[in-house]
């Protein structure tokens, strides 16, 4: 065991024995050499290529926990803001397929009582919903072989035309094969029945039709959202009302 402390020197930072400083009278600590560099543990000195080496490798070191806490924080980054994207498209796709407290067209419209049209009147149209309400005798709704007969009731009719969409109005007096009063498409001329049942024109079915629901105190829920297709059996699937 020799006294002293490890120094490096020369091209390969050998290390050597540099004799410890002389214990000062009084019994204070040592003091270290304060010029050198590239000091590795208490005691042990580098010099030269050796202390340039072990510099150059802290700092590669630093450098690359640098550069791990980047990609980490860019990673943190882009899963964070897919995460929020693919939660906000989510939850944008489901609310719109899972419609609350929708008023207007798409949601359910009440209907009050005194907007009911009496039976066999002319068909009265609800605005907020963009339909017709009919109120058929049984047996109405049908013409020439178009048609099946059903009860008295209500139809809900969307006034949208099946051909090209185009709003379809009411013509109380319109006459047509004998008949006034028709449903008459002003862009190709495609005619209806009270019932809705396509009678003329280029449209490829009857008019489609909406759910209802009677209230008990007269008045009417339709569903605008709950749309079926119109078909031959349109004044089969009147509502029984009073
Ligand atoms: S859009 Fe109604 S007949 Fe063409």
């Amino acid at each position: 065991m020799a006294n002293g402390n490890s120094q490096q020197t020369g091209e390969g930072g050998q290390q050597r024995r540099v004799p410890a400083p002389a214990e000062p009278s009084g019994g204070s600590r040592p003091q270290r050499a304060p010029h050198l560099r590239g000091e590795s543990r208490q005691g042990v000195v580098q010099t030269g290529e050796g202390a340039r080496a072990m510099v150059t490798q802290a700092q590669r070191r630093r450098a690359r926990q640098g550069q791990v806490t980047r990609r980490q924080l860019l990673r943190v980054s882009f899963w964070g803001f897919f995460t929020f994207g693919l939660t906000g498209g989510l939850g944008a796709f489901l609310s719109n397929f899972w419609p609350r407290g929708v008023t207007g067209f798409g949601g359910r419209i009440t209907v009050g009582a005194s907007a009911v049209p009496d039976v066999g009147a002319d068909p009265a149209p609800i605005q907020i919903g963009k339909f017709y309400l009919s109120h058929l005798r049984a047996g109405d709704g049908t013409h020439a072989g178009f048609g099946t007969e059903g009860d008295e009731g209500l139809l809900a009719l969307w006034w949208k035309c099946p051909h090209l969409g185009c709003t379809i109005p009411w013509r109380a007096g319109f006459p047509f094969e004998g008949v006034t009063g028709w449903f008459r498409c002003p862009c190709h001329g495609s005619t209806y029945t009270k019932g809705g049942i396509r009678v003329f024109g280029p449209a490829p079915r009857p008019m489609d039709t909406m759910e209802i629901t009677v209230n008990s105190d007269g008045s009417l829920t339709v569903n605008t959202g709950n749309i079926k297709k119109g078909g031959e059996d349109n004044p089969q699937r009147t509502t029984s009302y009073g």
